[in-house]
């Protein structure tokens, strides 16, 4: 876990990892699959992709965007990730209009799902796509993308995107599943604010070591892949000093 003494540095440091991931993909494979988180947290890295010297190092052309989970909620909707992603970063950098695969919340919740998983294996792997990089928040009920604590989802081992209901609204939901993000070969997840500290205490030391974790971010964890944390200081006041870095 890297800490970070302001939000603001843990959004800088963060830009120039995803830059060296892009960087470090386009040059082994040719393109990045970069997954987009939502929420108010990734604000600040969009934006610090979206100037110098981060936006000259990113190979735009090779990259192909996509989105963690999307609320069911037009494209322009305020609520929107992919309004939020073209607010901070489409609109400010050279990416083809086609290689931003949003997820279509103005749809009906269970066929926007399964338009987005045709998408995705179209674009990223007929079998099981293998995200370069996925960006994810955490909730302060230890939700991550869309998935919630306590709910089916968290046991769905077949399809890659499933339509799902939040506590919050907007209630109807879209995400990724634990099987698409697990197969990922780098997660980050950032987490900023002091509202963070107790669920990321319980996300990343279980209260009863011996019972399985059942916290949602706390399932990510790729098989083959690194689970990275940029964890800003309040959020992160209640970890032992010997997990943070
Ligand atoms: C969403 C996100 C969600 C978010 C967390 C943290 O659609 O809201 O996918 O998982 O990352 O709720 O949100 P904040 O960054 O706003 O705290």
């Amino acid at each position: 876990m890297r800490t970070f003494a302001t939000g603001e540095a843990m959004a800088e440091a963060a830009a120039t990892e995803v830059a060296r991931v892009v960087q470090d993909a386009v040059a082994r494979r040719g393109t990045c699959l970069l997954v987009l988180a939502g929420g108010s947290t990734p604000r600040d890295l969009y934006e610090n992709l979206s100037v110098e010297p981060r936006c000259s190092q990113i190979a735009w052309s090779s990259m192909r965007l996509f989105w963690g989970d999307e609320r069911c909620v037009p494209p322009h909707h305020p609520a929107s990730n992919y309004a939020m992603a073209r607010e901070t970063l489409l609109s400010r950098v050279p990416i083809a209009k086609e290689s931003a695969h949003r997820i279509h919340g103005e749809l009906e919740p269970k066929r926007a799902a399964e338009l987005y998983e045709k998408e995705l294996r179209r674009v990223a792997g007929e079998v099981l796509p293998r995200f370069d990089l996925v960006l994810l928040g955490v909730g302060t009920d230890g939700h991550t993308a869309s998935l919630f604590p306590d709910t089916p989802d968290l046991l769905e081992e077949q399809r890659l995107v499933v339509a799902t209901v939040s506590p919050d609204p907007p209630r109807n939901r879209v995400t990724l599943t634990l099987r698409a993000l697990n197969a990922s070969r780098q997660v980050m997840f950032l987490v900023r604010g002091e509202d963070k500290a107790s669920v990321l205490r319980d996300v990343m030391v279980p209260a009863d070591a011996g019972s399985p974790q059942q916290l949602p971010a706390a399932l990510v964890r790729p098989r083959e892949g690194r689970t990275l944390w940029f964890v800003d200081r309040p959020a992160a006041a209640e970890i032992p000093a010997r997990q943070r870095t």
